[in-house]
């Protein structure tokens, strides 16, 4: 895998790994394959229908990227380089947080439907700020995630050593030299920096810290659903829920204002062995009827697992990891690499399942294989 060969060991692990034992991170991609397509035949699908709206937006086919934090991390072409993928797809890419770009910077560079990904610090006072810059920069829609109370326990990055921003030490030295392709631009360019964040949190300017420490320092555990309600007022516009798994906390998170809700654990680096994204998509469309936006988010690695998901009722699915690959491999052609191929796959299962357009799938072209 090229992203593997291009990135140190500690970096590709942090992009790579998930929480305790896995178990969530494999099975999100493993659970697909318990699904079947069922299809028609004799339908004319000599053209495919794949637009939909996402976050109010519109979206040629109904993918989006994810929230990933610390970007720059990967390729020194950052976060810009995977939105201009996005936006050349015309589909939404989503800033996080812990982005390395800001978030006037990404909108004034780059025309794509931004999202942007909240999470709350204990300072609150950023959570009200990023609401107004978000809406003077013109971004589509916010996500609020909800599933890192505490950070999960990654034990690739407490082997590793891997601290915020990356810094060289004795055990990584080598790994470091061993990977000119990614440290030379790394060590000489645009500094390392969680661009949205770093002006009220004094934490990360001097001395680097592990992520874990990091997040148990700035993230703030007491948040409830009393929180949503004032983001969704204060923010008056579309509102994803990130980061949930049932049909009652889809209902709840409707009831408190979302416009939509994002199903995801995380892509297994929060809670391991919290079940698979597709496994609930059925139960929170059905709990939430045909109104809100419905994100399957984690383990989509081929454009058939976007086709299962719809079936079972999402809007639209996200990526993490996939697009990551790309971009680390070879920046922005490389995510721009990763989307042709998934929406090439995407198009072409429609076609094989004869559904000519996404707005006639549904459950009769779906059924989870007999055990
Ligand atoms: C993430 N994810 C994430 N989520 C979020 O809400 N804010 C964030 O800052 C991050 N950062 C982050 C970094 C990296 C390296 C990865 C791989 C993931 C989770 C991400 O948004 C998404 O939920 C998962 O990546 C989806 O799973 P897949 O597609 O990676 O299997």
């Amino acid at each position: 895998m090229l992203a593997r060969r291009r990135l140190p060991g500690p970096i590709f692990d942090y992009l790579d790994g998930g929480s305790d034992d896995e178990r969530s991170l494999a099975r999100n991609a493993s659970a697909f394959a318990d699904y079947e397509i069922i299809p028609d035949v004799l339908t004319d699908v000599s053209s495919i229908q794949t637009a939909t709206t996402l976050f109010g937006q519109p979206a040629a086919w109904p993918l989006m990227l994810s929230a990933t934090g610390l970007t720059r991390m990967f390729h020194g072409s950052a976060e810009p380089a995977v939105a201009r993928a996005a936006a050349a797809q015309a589909i939404p890419y989503c800033l996080s947080t812990m982005g390395t770009t800001r978030l006037e910077d990404l909108t004034s560079a780059v025309r794509v439907p931004a999202l942007f990904q909240i999470y709350v610090f204990k300072d609150r006072g950023l959570t009200r700020e990023f609401v107004a810059r978000c809406r003077d920069a013109g971004y589509a829609g916010l996500c609020l995630t909800v599933d890192t109370p505490v950070a999960g326990n990654r034990l690739r990055d407490h082997r590793s050593g891997l601290s915020l921003p990356p810094r060289l030490t004795m055990r990584s030295l080598l790994d470091f030299a061993l990977h000119p392709g990614w440290s030379i631009p790394a060590l000489t360019g645009a500094r390392f920096d969680l661009a949205n964040v770093s002006h009220r949190t004094e934490a990360l300017a001097d001395t680097p810290m592990s992520l874990f420490d990091f997040i148990g320092r700035q993230f703030d555990s007491s948040l409830t659903w009393r929180d949503v309600e004032w983001l969704a007022a204060e923010w008056n516009g579309p509102l994803a829920i990130k980061g949930l798994m049932t049909p009652q906390d889809a209902a709840r998170a409707v009831a408190s204002g979302a416009s939509g809700v994002i199903i995801s654990n995380h892509g297994g680096r929060q809670l391991d062995g919290a079940p698979a994204p597709i496994d609930q998509v059925a139960a929170v469309r059905d709990a939430l009827g045909d109104g809100p936006d419905v994100i399957c988010d984690g383990g989509v690695r081929h454009g058939s697992d976007i086709v299962k998901a719809l079936a079972l009722g999402a809007t639209a699915c996200s990526i993490g990891r996939p697009y990551l690959y790309g971009l680390a491999a070879a920046g922005e052609a490389g995510v721009a690499r990763v989307l042709t191929l998934l929406r090439g796959q995407f198009e072409r299962t429609l076609a094989l399942a004869g559904v000519p357009s996404i707005k006639t799938l549904n459950r009769r072209h779906i059924r989870h294989r007999p055990q």
